[in-house]
């Protein structure tokens, strides 16, 4: 995926500033909805920030108040006399001369920890109130980034690998949610933090200010060094966490054939490698944050000793020093974040890049503006002059087409059976109904409209699948039925078990209908996976159906059942059947052959058992001895 790589990262580059930019732009349409919450949160942010000023403020007259029972003006007369102008005892009524009593200490002290509670309750609403808005800015694009998936054709996946895409929906989008949350909150209220902290350490003494702010720049030196190798760790860390996740993802998915090949130490040693390796940046990435910290307070602390030698240079009080390294302490840690406004910057756009990426991403099978939508179809399949090529990893056409020149009518209730040697374009022709893929020449037509005229979501509700590999999703039996038709009622998916030859089964397994299938259908045999499968495809009712038959061999008896069960399933229906065995090809009313992306002949087993070379060489090959074929 395209972004700048963390290491080139300079906010002077036009490219980057633009792509920083962008990114910002895009999660403000996403927070505009919540604009008025958002608002309340820097506000509230802000006012959390002003308080740390004020807070200050309020220590100072406290403490001139207890500690010498009355206001004294502040350090030097300053250029700024705003704070040193305060008379607290006067406000409260008290004789300004007179010292103050227990009473009023303790009086005056109870404010110290009000303060504090004020500042940090505002800090707690405007950071609840950030959360409120980026995590459901955050959902909204996981939700989005998920969407966007769901809208890409088979032929995005082909490419594409499902741990990186998982990577995307859910780390990826938290990272951006976080990162932009830190963001607004550094830039909203940092600033005014120092600002305020700022007036009042200029009001207590300016020149003792100024020198210290000369430290300043000598904080920044370590922490420049120290963001420059914090970058580089950045994308490193990015790029194991995809990694682990897609290592994850297959090992799980393919755990069949991890433990078939007793292949768990390589599956493990995967994982283990990319988990050390993102282990060792995230603790590279720690370490230079960690770093950051301590470096600015030994800074800091040269500071407050050479305040402290002024200090006594010039006759302080101690609460008035006090203050002064108080204010100090508190304007350090701003600062320290403040200066790292680049690094989050810099986050947020990389993972920002990868989500928008994925948003943006347009299908490549679309519906046409004007779509219109089927309606039921007859059942009227028509391939005219379809020339298809698959298309590698860069969308670069192959050389061979899958199928070539294909013109093919399929009528409506007809069964049609389709055989050839592996990789003739039997299934592509499916996909290419089913416009999982659109032809780069020719048409194909439904009851003699261009398919692509259509909505895809009425299309394919004009054709029911059975394929070779049922998928069953982790969930009832009865579910898995439902899937056919989402609003079947119980009735209706029993009678469609019964049809096809499941209903049996299901009432013998405990649990019935309410049996939750493993992952992909882990505790069921083949064949009755086969059976679910068809039930589903008796629930949706589409008048074209598909039927890929699988190679695997089923006892006789089951291949009975399912052959029966099919045998329901495909009356009255235009029915596509891949086949492989002898029994579907001799039911068929008309059998096409098919080698090398080209339709080679078409006709009743007979006919072709007596002119097709190649149909004769595949049945001898498949099915001699399995059955007889007819006179
Ligand atoms: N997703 C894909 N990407 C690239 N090429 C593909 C893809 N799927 C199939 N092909 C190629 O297209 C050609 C036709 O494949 P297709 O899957 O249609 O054959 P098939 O007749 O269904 O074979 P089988 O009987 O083994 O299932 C083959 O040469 C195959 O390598
Ligand atoms: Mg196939």
């Amino acid at each position: 995926m395209p972004g700048p790589s963390p290491a080139s990262f300079k906010l002077a580059d036009p490219r980057v500033a633009e792509l920083a930019k962008r990114t910002l732009r895009t999660i403000w349409k996403y927070v505009l909805p919540y604009r008025g919450r958002f608002a309340l949160s820097i506000l509230l942010g802000m006012l959390s920030a002003v308080f740390n000023g004020l807070m200050l403020i309020g220590f100072q007259l406290i403490f001139s108040l207890v500690l010498k029972g009355k206001t004294r003006t502040l350090g030097e007369p300053t250029d700024l006399p705003l704070i040193g102008e305060i008379d607290l005892a006067k406000l409260l009524g008290l004789d300004a001369d007179a010292p103050i009593g227990l009473t009023g200490v303790m009086i005056a002290c109870a404010f110290i920890p009000v303060l504090i509670f004020l500042r940090g309750f505002f800090a707690y609403l405007s950071s609840y109130m950030q959360a409120w808005v980026t995590s459901r800015v955050a959902c909204q694009l996981r939700n989005d980034a998920f969407h966007s998936v769901m809208r890409q054709s088979p032929g995005f996946f082909n490419s594409a690998r499902t741990g990186e895409l998982m990577q995307t929906v859910t780390v990826q989008t938290a990272a951006v949610q976080r990162n932009a949350m830190q963001l607004v909150q550094t830039l909203a209220q940092r600033p005014l933090t120092i600002v305020s902290i700022l007036i009042v350490l200029f009001a207590q003494d300016w020149f003792f200010t100024l020198m210290s702010l000369v430290v300043f720049p000598a904080c920044l030196v370590p922490i420049v060094r120290i963001g420059k190798r914090v970058r580089k760790t950045g994308a490193r860390e990015e790029y194991d966490s995809r990694e682990l996740m897609v290592a994850m993802q297959e090992s799980f998915a393919g755990i069949r054939l991890v433990k078939s090949y007793a292949r768990e130490p390589h599956a493990e040693n995967r994982f283990a490698t990319t988990n050390a390796s993102m282990t060792r940046n995230q603790l590279r990435w720690t370490k230079a944050v960690e770093l950051v910290g301590p470096l600015v307070e030994t800074v800091a602390s040269l500071g407050i000793a050479a305040g402290l030698v002024y200090a006594w240079d010039r006759g302080l009080e101690a609460e008035n020093f006090f203050l002064l390294v108080m204010a100090l302490t508190q304007i350090y840690p701003p600062v320290k974040e403040l200066s790292r406004v680049q690094m989050m910057l810099q986050k947020t756009t990389v993972a920002a890049e990868m989500v928008f990426e994925l948003l943006g991403r347009e299908p490549d099978i679309k519906d046409v503006p004007d779509a219109v939508a089927a309606g039921r179809s007859l059942g009227t399949v028509t391939f005219q002059n379809v020339t298809f090529h698959y298309r590698d990893a860069d969308c670069v056409k192959k050389e061979v087409p899958a199928i070539s020149d294909i013109n093919l009518q399929l009528d409506p209730g007809k069964f049609y059976a389709f055989v050839g040697p592996s990789g003739a374009g039997k299934s592509t022709l499916y996909s290419l109904l089913l416009r999982f893929y659109d032809p780069d020449a020719g048409a194909v037509l439904l009851d003699g409209r261009d398919i692509r005229s259509l909505t895809q979501e009425s299309l394919r509700a004009n054709i029911g699948v059975v394929s070779q590999d049922t998928f069953l999703f982790h969930d009832t039996l009865r579910e898995n039925i439902r899937y056919g038709r989402l609003d079947a009622t119980e009735e209706e998916i029993i009678a469609a078990a019964k049809k096809a030859h499941a209903h049996e089964f299901i009432s013998r397994i405990p649990g019935g209908y309410d049996a939750v299938a493993g992952e992909g259908g882990c505790n069921l045999s083949g064949g009755q996976k086969q059976r679910i499968s068809i039930a589903r495809a008796i629930l949706r009712d589409a008048p074209v159906l598909l039927l890929d038959e699988a190679t695997s061999a089923l006892d006789t008896e089951s291949e009975k059942i399912i052959q029966e069960a099919l045998h329901t399933l495909s009356a009255g229906r235009t029915v596509v059947a891949i086949a492989h065995r002898l029994s579907t090809i001799l039911e068929a009313d008309q059998i096409v052959v098919m080698d090398h992306g080209r339709i080679l002949d078409r006709g009743t087993h007979a006919e072709l058992l007596a002119r097709c070379a190649l149909y004769q060489k595949l049945y001898h090959l498949q099915h001699s001895g399995e059955g007889q074929p007819p006179a």
